[in-house]
């Protein structure tokens, strides 16, 4: 351990209260809304200030990267299907049009949508369940509402990808292939964000289950959820190829002495300094809770330490997921779906432990799935 990495960390942590709203956009698993909720960082409180009525459920949102577009899957269409919205403010939403996944599947809902953050800004969703191996690359037009499916590309008969994560530049997209227990590494075209196959290579073992992925912006590591497994894995990205090689780093998202099968792991996300790293699980009963744990990091992006595991309020239902906020190290959102809230959490000052300092609840059924953070 390097203790500059240590002595910036903690500067960014105490550094990072602005006395600033905040906004985030919240999607559903089964009400038809999007809800913003607004946060201010030195009251600590969080409040429901939108509720808008859309014609989806979105089991995941994802902001445009100039924050003017929001893309959501339709989880309440028969068949699969991505939504675009205009975005005047976190509480000016405008539904613009609703694109179906391509290709020859038919699996029923759609899971994950990720955006580009550099030109083409192309779009990327995929399926999950039933016949789930296809995906869809989606162009933009000049005002980032999605205009059509410019490639439908697939995986494998028993694919399905829950998750997906570009590399800083936008050269690799990898993706978690938690039914086929595959990751999957597809180069990006620069000029029209279409994917070419690299590799797919197997989960470290048999129900490992990789869920959700993120890229360090040094490129160097990929963090991947074993959602099976319950471990946080890092693995190390060859410069050339592009593909994750697995060194066998894992940590435990859940107590040790607990049985795995009565957990299932969700998400993986970077701070705002990208000095830390965000990981949770969920409970499969909604008598346990799930965990929250974060890491900090080398400049390189390797995992330094595991800080600690401690348990969520609930079992987070089929959420649980993670959102760290784009202006502090401290601050993260978390949302359940078993109750129907969002909590902020926050680092302790010490950098050994997290709790929660605000929390909404939105028991309209189906809520949460995931938050995004518009300010
Ligand atoms: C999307 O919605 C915005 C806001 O209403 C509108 O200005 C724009 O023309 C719409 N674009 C498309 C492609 O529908
Ligand atoms: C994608 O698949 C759909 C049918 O599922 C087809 O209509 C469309 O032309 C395909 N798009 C491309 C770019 O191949
Ligand atoms: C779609 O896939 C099904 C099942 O694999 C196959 O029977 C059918 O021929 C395919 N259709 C097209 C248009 O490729
Ligand atoms: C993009 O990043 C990858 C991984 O860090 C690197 O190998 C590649 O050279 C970069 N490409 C460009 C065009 O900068
Ligand atoms: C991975 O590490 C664990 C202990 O952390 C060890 O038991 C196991 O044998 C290692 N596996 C490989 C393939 O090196
Ligand atoms: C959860 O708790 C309820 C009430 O205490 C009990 O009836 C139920 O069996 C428990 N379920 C599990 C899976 O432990
Ligand atoms: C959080 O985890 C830390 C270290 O693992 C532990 O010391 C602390 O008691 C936990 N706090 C809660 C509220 O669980
Ligand atoms: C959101 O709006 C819907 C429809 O107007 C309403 O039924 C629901 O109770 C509202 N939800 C919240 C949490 O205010």
């Amino acid at each position: 351990m390097r203790p500059s990495t240590t002595l910036f960390a903690f500067l960014s942590l105490l550094s990072a209260v602005n006395g600033e709203l905040h906004q985030l956009i919240v999607g559903t698993f089964g009400t038809e809304h999007l809800y913003t909720l607004e946060f201010d960082d030195s009251a600590l409180t969080l409040e429901l200030i939108g509720n808008f009525t859309t014609n989806a459920a979105s089991s995941w949102i994802a902001l445009s990267h100039d924050k003017k577009n929001l893309y959501g899957t339709s989880f309440t269409a028969s068949s699969p299907a991505f939504v675009s919205y205009t975005l005047g403010s976190a509480t000016d939403i405008i539904y613009n049009t609703t694109l179906a996944l391509g290709g020859n599947c038919s699996s029923s809902k759609a899971i994950f949508v990720a955006a580009a953050s550099k030109s083409p800004y192309a779009v990327y969703g995929t399926p999950f369940g039933g016949s789930a191996e296809c995906g869809s690359v989606m162009s933009v037009d000049e005002n980032g509402v999605l205009l059509e499916v410019i490639q439908n590309y697939t995986y494998q008969s028993t694919s399905g990808v829950h998750g997906m994560a570009m590399n800083a530049n936008n050269s690799f997209i990898y993706s978690a292939d938690d039914s086929a227990n595959t990751l999957w590494t597809h180069s990006v075209d620069s000029t029209t964000g279409e994917l070419t196959y690299v590799s797919s290579i197997a989960g470290p073992v048999t129900g490992a289950d990789p869920r959700h992925v993120a890229v360090h912006p040094e490129g160097q590591y990929l963090y991947v959820i074993l959602e099976g497994a319950n471990e946080l894995a890092q693995y190390s990205i060859d410069q050339a190829t592009g593909i994750p090689s697995f060194e066998n780093v894992t940590y435990s998202l859940i107590p040790s002495g607990a049985t795995s099968s009565s957990y299932w792991s969700d998400e993986v996300a970077l701070s705002f300094s990208n000095n830390y790293l965000w990981a949770t699980s969920r409970a499969r009963s909604t008598n346990s809770t799930g965990y929250i744990s974060a890491f900090s990091l080398e400049s390189d992006g390797s995992i330094e330490s595991q800080l600690f595991l401690n348990a969520t309020s609930s079992s987070g239902g089929t959420a649980n997921s993670v959102a760290p906020s784009p202006f502090s190290d401290q601050f993260v959102a978390l949302t359940d779906s078993a109750v129907g809230f969002v909590q902020i959490w926050q680092l302790g000052s010490d950098g050994a432990s997290a709790s929660v300092v605000a929390s909404v609840d939105i028991e309209d059924g189906g809520c949460c799935a995931n938050a995004v953070w518009y300010s």
